[in-house]
């Protein structure tokens, strides 16, 4: 079957992730799910693609993107620092936390330092109020007295 132009530079490997959510209700967070975990991003490649097999436009599919923090345009650093900045954490120093983090680590809230190596991204409750400042390092919850790797 021929490739249709609007997925003609889709990233290899995307229809597989189309076809897993077919006939499931409401696809396209799955879908943006799924490439995420393939690519580490959703590349601007694949909204065309996704748009066509959902019968949406693309900017609705950019939309949707933009919409939830989770969901990340560009690749992330080898490493992803997520420090919460929701209220409960604030009230427990979660602001100097992410200056510190910020200083030490040489990259700004949002971005991925220059060689790669790490991303520092804000995130709003991670259900560790109690343990705050709260952070997600390497999808490792991190708390006030909770190392990495613990697992209440
Ligand atoms: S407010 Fe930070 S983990 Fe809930």
């Amino acid at each position: 079957m021929e490739t249709p132009a609007a997925t003609a530079d889709a990233p290899e490997g995307l229809d597989a992730a189309l076809d897993a959510c077919d006939g499931i209700e409401g696809p396209l967070l799955p879908i943006l799910h799924r490439v995420q975990a393939a690519y580490g991003h959703i590349p601007d490649a694949a909204v065309p693609a996704i748009a066509a097999r959902l019968n949406l436009g693309r900017a609705e599919v950019h939309g949707v993107i933009s919409f939830y923090h989770d969901f990340r345009t560009t690749p992330p650093g080898r490493h992803v620092m997520k420090l919460c900045r929701s209220e409960a954490c604030q009230a427990l120093g979660a602001d100097a936390l992410a200056a510190h983090a910020e200083a030490r680590l040489g990259v700004a809230m949002g971005e991925t330092r220059g060689d790669g190596a790490v991303t520092l991204e804000p995130v709003y409750c991670l259900g560790l109020c109690a343990c705050g400042p709260a952070a997600m390092v390497d999808g490792q919850p991190v708390g006030r007295s909770m190392p990495p790797g613990s697992t209440r």
